[in-house]
């Protein structure tokens, strides 16, 4: 099952240059599982046609004559009451004023003024005709009623200029549309805490000590349980990653920064997962300056890095009903995964044999084992957001 299965989204396609961008987006729409029903206005129709979407969608496309067409029922009734998300991507300046004024002169707005979902309006238009204070009292009402607008962005637009009024890149509104539709789900009102990616102990202002962590995996939990419908908190140490739509990110540097932030979310947190790769030492002390070569090899002393879990269970508010560890065992891997998840005082412990070339570091994929005093369950090697769905499921085990 993907993240939007059973997701209608009906997506109005306008009359702007950008709608050759709509057909990327119906695409990664559908990609994730969603039923998309494309409804373009005669503008929309001169740029692009509803083959290209129904090639896409693999469902009907549908432009204003099919509106008295013979669908059964109503079209736009039906299109509009079994939509979970209205969609207008791009959103032609003449639209959002007719969706402002409640005008229903097209399938797309008679479709969207019938259903009561939510809508989502992706403007793209010239910057002068953005900037107009008609579009702008047209905005400012649809957001004042609960509309998400998004963007438009500012750069290169199609009369030449730069300026804003660039929709937003279909991979962003993509995002937003997974984020709202995945409110209500099975986590829904939990405040899950993660904490991703390695921690980095300064030597001095330009070197650190640090590990191969990616944050991959702590960043497909942080997704997993936002398609969950969680809250999600995800404290991260430097990755090169994007976080999630929808997260609380809280960037962190070294162990001790990290300590200081999970202690403070964990607080009404309902759940921690803690997939970072914490340093387990520091230098003793950061020199202020580089360290320069013509000084000779420099002695680095280290001290113990804090245990983050350690100091959470320690801590533990009666709210957090579940704290996940994560375990990067090079030998050994149930044994010592048993022995964390008692010294530890963890509810589950999921365990990954990083000398293997399909888990652990870098890699896209990981075979992980759970542990827990439930038992042990071992899950074949998997893509880290596959692994991230299974954890995220077991983790709504712990509030029943
Ligand atoms: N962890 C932590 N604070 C640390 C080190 C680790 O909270 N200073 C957490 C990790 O985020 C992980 C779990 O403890 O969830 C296990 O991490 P791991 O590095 O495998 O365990 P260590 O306790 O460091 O044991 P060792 O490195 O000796 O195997």
């Amino acid at each position: 099952m993907s993240v939007l299965t059973e997701k209608r989204i009906v997506l109005g396609v306008t009359g702007s240059i950008a709608s050759y961008k709509a057909a990327d987006l119906a695409s990664k729409l559908t990609q994730l599982g969603a039923e998309v029903d494309v409804v373009l206005t005669a503008a929309a129709a001169q740029f692009i046609t509803p083959l290209t979407f129904q090639s896409v969608t693999g469902r009907r496309a549908y432009v204003d004559a099919d509106l008295w067409g013979n669908e059964g029922h109503v079209l736009h009734v039906r299109l509009g009451k079994e939509a979970n998300l209205i969609l207008v991507a791009p959103a032609t300046a003449n639209t959002l004023a007719k969706l402002a004024q409640g005008r229903a002169d097209n399938l797309l707005t008679l479709a969207a003024l019938t259903g009561t979902a939510p809508w989502v309006l992706a403007p793209a238009m010239d910057g002068d005709m953005y900037a107009s204070p008609a579009t702008q009292a047209n905005l400012a009402q649809l957001a004042e009623r609960g509309a998400h607008i998004l963007g438009p962005q500012s750069g290169h637009l199609a009369s030449g200029m730069t300026g804003v009024g660039r929709m937003v890149e279909p991979a962003e509104i993509t995002a937003q549309v997974r984020y709202l539709l995945t409110r209500g789900g099975a986590l829904a009102g939990r405040r899950v805490l993660v904490t991703a990616g390695g921690t980095q102990e300064a030597i001095d202002p330009v070197r650190a000590i640090t590990n191969r962590s990616s944050g991959k995996q702590g960043y497909a939990l942080a997704q997993a349980a936002l398609d969950a419908g969680a809250e999600v908190t995800l404290v991260s140490g430097p990755t090169a990653l994007a976080a999630p739509t929808g997260t609380n990110l809280r960037l962190v540097r070294s162990a001790e920064e990290m300590l200081a932030e999970v202690l403070e979310q964990a607080k009404d947190a309902d759940a921690l997962l803690m997939a970072a790769a914490v340093a387990d030492f520091r230098p003793k002390a950061s020199a202020a300056q580089k360290i320069k070569r013509a000084g000779g090899t420099p002695q680095i002393e280290l001290v113990a890095n804090p245990d983050i879990l350690a100091a959470v269970t320690k801590t533990r508010s009666r709210k957090l009903k579940a704290i996940i560890g994560f375990a990067a065992e090079s030998q050994d891997l149930l044994q010592n995964a048993q022995k964390k998840l008692k010294a530890k005082q963890v509810d589950m412990i999921v365990a990954n044999d990083i000398s293997a070339s399909d888990a652990g570091f870098e890699v896209d994929t990981n075979q992980v084992v759970l542990v827990s005093k439930q038992g042990v369950q071992e899950l074949p090697s998997m893509g880290k957001d596959e692994v991230a769905r299974v954890v995220v499921e077991r983790l709504g085990k712990f509030f029943y």
